[in-house]
């Protein structure tokens, strides 16, 4: 099959929605990372996703929709949902919710709950709507590497396994949304992401966080995710951060790069370096993009400076442990 990138335009909002409504699979965009999306009540197109992706089937899938009348179809939307619902959407949050039996099992891997989210993108709005469906969709990466936050990146792994590919651009943010639970009696923090727990927690009160980005040696840490094919290895922040990230530059034998704060650009001199921006933000818009860049130039060691845990710090921390499956220097 060929894989097209389809511009967002009224004919290819009709094609990639009858797609959709067909039981097949089509890439769209998000404000977070591209998606890999089928209709959600169509279990025939959710299985299409797993096979496309190389996706365990017991790792569930977050639910995306256009407004609210097609989450209380799905759910059952409690106080804090709606408080979720009236701040935060559409945006970089996925709420799990208790759920309705409408939504197949191959959606949630079995579970009770269902992970919901109203990206905060006006081609994934008008896809979604035009379809009329709920839209399944994990990111639309080859298990294990970097979330795409490209179109090109999305073609770089799925070419040939998908029909289509939605084209809105480079994603906005570049983190995969935060997902809480609000199935439980306290609010949880599933996954740190696009949209600070800070911001969160001044409408919905305190969030739990189970597993705090600082926990580096919990086990499902090890797990190998956002991966590129370089060993990366994660320097903790430090007084002699710098000093550390060198000292493993100098002694490598190989093509190492190293990714750095713009403040900190200038101390690395003529060694190779990725900027990734000025602060928190730009960390996490920049980071799947540079790692998927540094395995295109062939490096063969990443050098990533770790950051604070506040803000969007939390989200690029988490991402940057995982991606360094346990290379921690403290
Ligand atoms: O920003 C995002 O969230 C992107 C865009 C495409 O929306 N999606 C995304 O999906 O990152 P994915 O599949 O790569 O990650 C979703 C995570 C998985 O770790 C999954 O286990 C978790 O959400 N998840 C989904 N439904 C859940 C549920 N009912 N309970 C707990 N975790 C859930
Ligand atoms: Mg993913």
């Amino acid at each position: 099959m060929e894989t097209k990138i389809l511009q967002p335009n009224d004919k290819n909002y009709a094609y990639c929605a009858n797609l959709l409504r067909n039981g097949q699979v089509v890439a769209i965009p998000t404000e977070t990372v591209y998606g890999l999306g089928a209709n959600a009540l169509d279990e025939n197109g959710v299985k299409k996703i797993y096979q496309a992706k190389g996706r365990p089937s017991d790792n569930p899938l977050i639910v995306h929709v256009a407004d609210f009348e097609m989450i209380e179809k799905l759910a059952f939307v409690n106080d804090r949902a709606k408080i979720v619902m009236q701040n935060f959407m559409p945006g970089a949050v996925t709420m799990v919710l208790k759920k309705k039996d409408i939504v197949p099992s191959c959606v949630t891997g079995g579970l009770d709950t269902v992970g919901i989210r109203m990206p905060a993108n006006e081609v994934a709005l008008r896809l979604i709507k035009e379809s009329g469906v709920p839209v399944c969709a994990p990111s639309a990466n080859t298990s294990t590497r970097p979330s795409p936050t490209k179109a090109t990146h999305v073609l770089f792994d799925l070419d040939g396994k998908i029909d289509a590919i939605l084209d809105g651009g480079e994603c906005s943010l570049g983190v995969e949304s935060t997902i809480i639970d609000l199935s439980t009696e306290k609010t949880r923090l599933l996954r740190a992401g696009g949209m600070p727990i800070e911001v969160l927690e001044e409408k919905l009160g305190e969030i739990e966080v189970v597993s705090s980005s600082s926990i580096a040696l919990c086990p499902g840490m090890k797990y190998k995710h956002y991966s590129p094919k370089a060993p990366v290895f994660l320097f903790l922040p430090s007084k002699n951060q710098v000093e550390k990230v060198i000292k493993a530059y100098d002694e490598h034998k190989g093509r190492a790069v190293i990714f750095a704060l713009e403040k900190n650009k200038e101390k690395y001199g003529e060694r190779t370096v990725y900027c990734v921006g000025k602060n928190d933000k730009d960390y996490a818009h920049n980071l799947f993009d540079l790692l998927r860049k540094a395995d295109k130039n062939e490096f063969d060691l990443i050098l990533c400076e770790g950051i604070d845990d506040s803000g969007y710090g939390l989200g690029v921390m988490n991402r940057l442990i995982k991606a360094s499956a346990g290379n921690i220097i403290q």
